[in-house]
């Protein structure tokens, strides 16, 4: 076998190791999965976890947004871009980035940013500091010096029954004849995009509890009944506490409007257009944003499976829904 041109023969040693991974496709979609150290990654992305353990090297104040998909990321993101950027940007300006931009576009994405073989990683240098990133990467495939510099990372986790039912809502902007049980099926198989869902949020949730000043375990739940709260802890967990000043001037209620969900799905960035690089509608990311909604779409017995494989996979772990 010889080394193609266009790639370095550290890349064609790894295409040839991701090529040998078991593969699968995500219920319903041409998405390819494929198994890497025990987790279903999208097959581009398998090069960038390769990538990331070698080239990326985090600063000191990186803040990295962590989630599985569907649990809440274009909030957090819109969120702690808001909260981190509230000096140059102030939230109730007219030209905010987030009124111009989706959210994903004023965050960088990790896992896009170190596939294809990284090129487009040197973009992540040229970033001030302190940079923003998110990534849906199990917490084991961080770089490990990302604990050890003093990085931060932000993970969101969401009821898994909430979670199926967006997922299967969100394929279906794609394939409107999805049925839910495919997806259900294989987020309780733990081959889900990313999963199983209970090692990628036990993962985090240990983390925290190992390191608090370095993981910040957050839950979409939570961020729904007190938003304001939970961007205070966020902001003191970043390193930027609201002053008094900010907080009689309404500071963080006008960060918690501008990324409302109202807010951000009416403007014309997220109603129109795809994700670039991504595909998909940007509409598909804003959809109804409520705990609960499971019960409109999942049968008792599914609901009763789902529950049993999170009572069976997080029990002991002081981690419950
Ligand atoms: P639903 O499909 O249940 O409505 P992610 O950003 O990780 O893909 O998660 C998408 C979920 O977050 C969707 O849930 C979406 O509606 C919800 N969401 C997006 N923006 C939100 C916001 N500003 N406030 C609350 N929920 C939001």
């Amino acid at each position: 076998n010889t080394v193609p041109a266009e790639s370095s023969p550290e890349e064609y040693a790894d295409d040839v190791l991701i090529s040998a991974l078991p593969i699968k496709l995500a219920p319903g979609t041409q998405l390819k999965l494929r198994c890497y150290h025990g987790f279903w990654l999208p097959e581009r992305f398998v090069p960038s976890a390769v990538a990331l353990q070698r080239r990326f090297v985090p600063r000191p104040d990186d803040v990295i947004i962590a989630s599985l998909p569907k649990c809440g990321t274009t909030w957090l993101n819109a969120l702690a871009f808001a909260t981190m950027a509230r000096r140059s940007y102030p939230p109730t300006g007219a030209d905010h980035p987030l009124v111009r931009l989706n959210p994903h576009e004023c965050v960088p994405f990790l896992d896009a940013l170190f596939s294809g073989g990284g090129a487009r990683a040197a973009s992540l240098d040229a970033l001030p500091s302190p940079r923003l990133i998110y990534t849906h990467m199990p917490h084991a495939m961080l770089p490990r010096a990302s604990a050890g510099v003093g990085c931060r990372v932000v993970y969101i986790c969401r009821e898994p029954k909430d979670t199926a039912v967006s997922l299967w809502q969100f394929r279906r902007s794609a394939h409107p004849e999805l049925p839910v049980s495919d997806t259900f099926d294989s987020i309780c198989d733990g081959d889900n995009t990313y999963g199983p869902f209970w090692d990628h949020v036990l993962g985090y949730w240990r983390a925290s509890a190992a390191c608090p000043e370095s993981v910040l375990f957050l839950r979409y739940e939570e961020l729904l009944r007190d938003p304001a709260e939970n961007v205070r802890r966020l902001a003191r967990f970043v390193g930027v506490p609201f002053s008094e000043a900010e907080e009689e001037a309404g500071v963080v209620r006008g960060i918690v409007d501008l990324c409302s969900l109202g807010s951000l799905r009416n403007l014309e960035v997220n109603r129109t257009g795809l994700m670039d690089g991504l595909g998909f509608p940007r509409k598909a990311l804003f959809r109804k944003g409520v705990a609960g909604d499971w019960a409109n779409h999942m049968t008792p017995e599914m609901a009763r499976r789902m529950d049993d494989v999170v009572a069976d996979k997080f029990r002991g772990t002081g981690l419950n829904f």
